[in-house]
């Protein structure tokens, strides 16, 4: 199942890159997305003009000594007698240019020669692509041929001019009662789900492009694994391909096994496949990443290697400035819309992570996970309190859908201070309206629970999917008290919810014992 032994063109040999390099070392009998990279056509020509040679080499740092013509920036420089190899021009220092070897590969040697191949690392775009995966250097990672018909640079960004209209406001279901009622999945925004490993951030996403891209055709995704995992890479793979999804998906992945060089690159590579489809098709695409905090992980790793000084929190500036530029370019214009979902690892579960603040301030809807919800089994572990939107207002979600979520988080934040007192002094001791308040935030954490389809498989339990309507009606009965009997009574007769109440008693009963563990009191017989 593991791809990692096998198939890591991108680690291993850039072989897209070059026409040149029949004897890249082509993968070994990969599975699914994994077949050896093949050569393509739009392969730089190593025959460009003498630059230099190599000076100085520190891990992945090249520096080159300027004798001849001096390159761009973000120029693909060749290195003589070795094909395979391509550095890429970082910046200069003096009479050097500073390149960061992108295939990581040992033949590269000081007093070398380097001369100029007039391009740049450029992904295949357009409609060709669907369907396809591919390496942040536009090398199939499937068992397709190279695509080569429309190719773009992916450092170049191509947008106008980045618009936030608040008209035309239009909001996507997800079936996913937590987003839909907490953080509004408005098209052309963004929203992150963030939090530490493990706490399920990949399976959310996956449930989110699971209701979201099921059974509207037109609909276009792309999808931007990074830093990740490489089994979830496949399976996700495998599961569009079942689906029938692929075929109006394009994925770009630059995992855990790649350079940091490489992994920097697969967001602006997917960036550049959303600015196509966006500006020259006028299409509204969604746009998935998993994980956007490996970006900012690579660009640190690589900025370490060249040498540049960290301030704040152990991160350059540099890499803040290059995460505003990879947000900018996933923004709507007047054209089409890109609709992103960002997963963000949050290191050592600290929110006051200077990067996961740059990225959370980029986006309109930010779903905080949390480890100590997940391990009362609810999912998605979604802290009701710490999730904000800037799109949760009358205006976008009609004047119901605010005045419930106004209540639902004055009640959670009630519920937040009553646990404190109630570990002291006991439930029983609270006035009758506490009380209240307090049993219904803990209906309301169970409430949000729900089964995913994506889950299954580890859940036993098939995924519900809750429109707006139903979500909006369960909370309303919660919150006017419909529901007086004890949530053990309503387990049983899954009275609350008609349309869904089966699954959602399951649910309840399943997420009710962790509730009240969380309460050190043995939980008093309730009456309200
Ligand atoms: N909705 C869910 N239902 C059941 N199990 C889940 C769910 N979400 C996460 N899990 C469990 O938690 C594990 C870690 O989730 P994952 O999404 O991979 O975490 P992250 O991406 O945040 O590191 C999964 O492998 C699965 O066992
Ligand atoms: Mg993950």
């Amino acid at each position: 199942m593991e791809k990692t032994q096998q198939a890591q063109p991108t680690a291993a040999a850039p072989a897209a890159l070059t026409q040149a390099t029949p004897a890249a070392p082509a993968a070994p009998v990969p599975p699914k997305p994994a077949a050896a990279a093949q050569s393509k056509a739009a392969a730089p020509k190593p025959t460009g003009a003498y630059v230099g040679t190599i000076a100085t080499i520190r891990g992945l740092t090249v520096e080159i000594l300027l004798v001849g013509e001096r390159p761009e920036v973000k120029e693909l420089l060749a290195v003589d007698g070795h094909p395979e190899v391509f550095l890429e021009v970082n910046f200069y220092r003096g009479n050097r240019a500073i390149c960061l070897n992108l295939t990581n590969n040992a033949v590269v040697a000081c007093g070398q020669k380097v001369t100029r191949t007039h391009q740049k690392v450029s992904v295949p775009v357009g409609p060709a692509t669907m369907g396809r995966v591919f390496n942040a250097l536009g090398e199939p990672l499937d068992k397709g041929e190279p695509v080569t018909d429309i190719v773009r640079p992916i450092a170049v960004p191509t947008g106008t001019k980045s618009y936030r209209s608040s008209k035309n406001l239009e909001l996507l279901e997800t079936g996913l009662k937590v987003i839909d009622f907490l953080t509004p999945f408005v098209k052309g925004r963004k929203i992150g789900i963030i939090g530490g490993a493990g706490v399920g951030k990949t399976v959310l996403t996956m449930e989110m492009i699971h209701n979201v891209t099921q059974g509207s055709n037109k609909s276009l995704s792309i999808y931007c694994g990074v830093g990740e995992r490489i089994r979830e890479g496949n399976e996700l793979y495998e599961t569009l391909r079942d689906t029938d999804v692929l075929k109006n998906t394009v994925m770009f992945f630059g995992q855990m096994d790649a350079t940091p060089a490489i992994r920097s690159m697969v967001g602006p590579a997917a960036a550049t496949s959303a600015e196509y489809f966006r500006d020259e098709e006028g299409r509204d695409i969604l746009f998935f990443v998993d994980n956007i905090y490996r970006h900012i992980q690579a660009m640190t790793e690589l900025s370490t290697n060249l040498g540049l000084i960290p301030s704040e929190g152990g991160y350059s500036p540099m890499v803040f400035s290059d995460l505003r530029r990879l947000q900018d370019r996933l923004a709507s214009t007047e054209k089409g819309t890109i609709t992103s979902v960002q997963a963000i690892y949050v290191p050592a579960d600290d929110l006051s992570d200077p990067a996961v603040q740059a990225i959370s301030q980029q986006l309109d809807s930010v779903l905080v996970l949390d480890r100590s919800i997940a391990e009362q089994g609810i999912r998605p572990a979604v802290n009701l309190l710490k999730t904000t939107s800037s799109l949760l207002t009358p205006k976008i979600v009609g004047e119901r859908h605010y005045r419930l979520a106004e209540k639902v988080q004055a009640i959670m934040q009630k519920y937040d201070s009553l646990k404190n007192i109630i570990a002291i002094v006991g439930e029983n001791e609270l006035s009758a309206a506490d009380r209240a308040d307090y049993q219904n935030a803990k209906k309301l954490i169970t409430f949000f629970s729900q089964d995913f389809a994506v889950a299954e498989k580890f859940s036993g339990k098939p995924g519900e999917y809750f429109t707006l309507e139903q979500t909006l009606d369960g909370i309303e009965a919660i919150l006017n008290g419909k529901d007086t009997e004890s949530e053990d009574e309503k387990a049983k007769s899954g009275s609350e919810k008609p349309t869904s109440a089966n699954t959602e008693s399951t649910s309840e009963q399943a997420a009710e014992k962790p509730a009240a563990e969380a309460t050190p009191e043995p939980k008093p017989e309730q009456k309200s």
